[in-house]
């Protein structure tokens, strides 16, 4: 039995999404990419949202700034508590205010930019009572001790070792307060020991459904969102009694991004 949970998302129109730089190995700036049909596959994913019955609120998106449509990126949001990006990247880095004044001007006002390279919810995943983050490519593993003193919740630090699952939303998902979903493969030794013992019944995706980007993927504790193409891992959730929902994000993969990428979770209880 999986009970769905109505969420809070924030989403940024993928208006000027484009591919200009690489800072990951899934952008190739001399591939076209077709804006409207982003626009449209991001529209869709919106409607999904809504038809499920969560509220989505949207950032209007900056031009000159190509990848803030992976709104998940810009902070934490944990209790009302918002953690907000210090991107890596200079080609990133003016997202981070952008989303600050977003969250300072809708009702979030205890909020902090990040001291140190932290890329929000790319690399923060809250599942129960833990922080689940991410470092090896994006946040700095000081930005850990930050968001633990931060949110008053215990961080489990996770090493990431493949440049293709950069950040932690690439490589696992979380499915309810105790289920994940995630890609070995993407860990390292250490840390996928870590991942078994603290979720010895987590979903182990394929690496052709990791590679589809089936594990940057949203879920209510009953519908899982997830890209279309990672069939296997719609497979295994429905066997555990998961709705999963395929959509297809096909432009926005080209800049290394899916569902999960565009939606940031704005939790004001938990
Ligand atoms: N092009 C973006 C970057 O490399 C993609 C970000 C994807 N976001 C995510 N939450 N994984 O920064």
């Amino acid at each position: 039995m999986r009970t769905a949970r109505a969420r809070h998302y924030l989403m940024c129109r993928p208006t000027h999404f484009d591919v200009v730089y690489s800072i990951n190995p899934w952008m190739d700036p001399t591939k076209p990419v077709d804006t409207p049909l982003a626009i449209a596959q991001w529209e869709r994913l919106r409607e999904v949202y809504l038809n499920l019955g969560h509220t989505v609120d949207t950032i209007d998106p900056v031009p000159g700034l190509p990848d803030m449509v992976f709104a998940a990126n810009g902070a934490t949001v944990i209790a009302g508590r918002a953690l907000v990006a210090r991107f890596r990247d200079a080609e990133r880095r003016a997202e981070g205010p952008a989303y600050h004044d977003w969250l300072r001007d809708n009702g979030f006002p205890e909020l902090r930019t990040a001291a140190f390279t932290n890329e929000g919810e790319g690399d923060y995943l809250p599942v129960g009572d833990w922080l689940l983050a991410g470092t090896g490519f994006r946040s700095d593993p000081r930005s850990h001790d930050e968001a633990q003193e931060f949110f008053g919740r215990p961080v489990i630090g996770l090493q990431l070792v493949d440049p293709d699952y950069y950040h932690l939303d690439t490589a696992l998902t979380a499915l309810d307060e105790n289920t994940v979903a995630y890609h070995p493969g993407a860990f390292s030794p250490g840390s996928r020991a870590v991942l078994e013992r603290l979720f010895p019944d987590a979903v182990r995706a394929s690496a052709a459904d990791a590679a589809a980007f089936g594990l940057n993927a949203t879920s209510d504790g009953h519908n899982v969102v997830l890209p279309q193409n990672a069939t296997g891992l719609a497979d295994q959730l429905r066997d555990r009694g998961f709705n999963p929902i395929g959509v297809d994000l096909s432009e926005l993969l080209k800049a290394g991004g899916s569902v999960k990428c565009c939606t940031l979770e704005l939790r004001r209880a938990h």
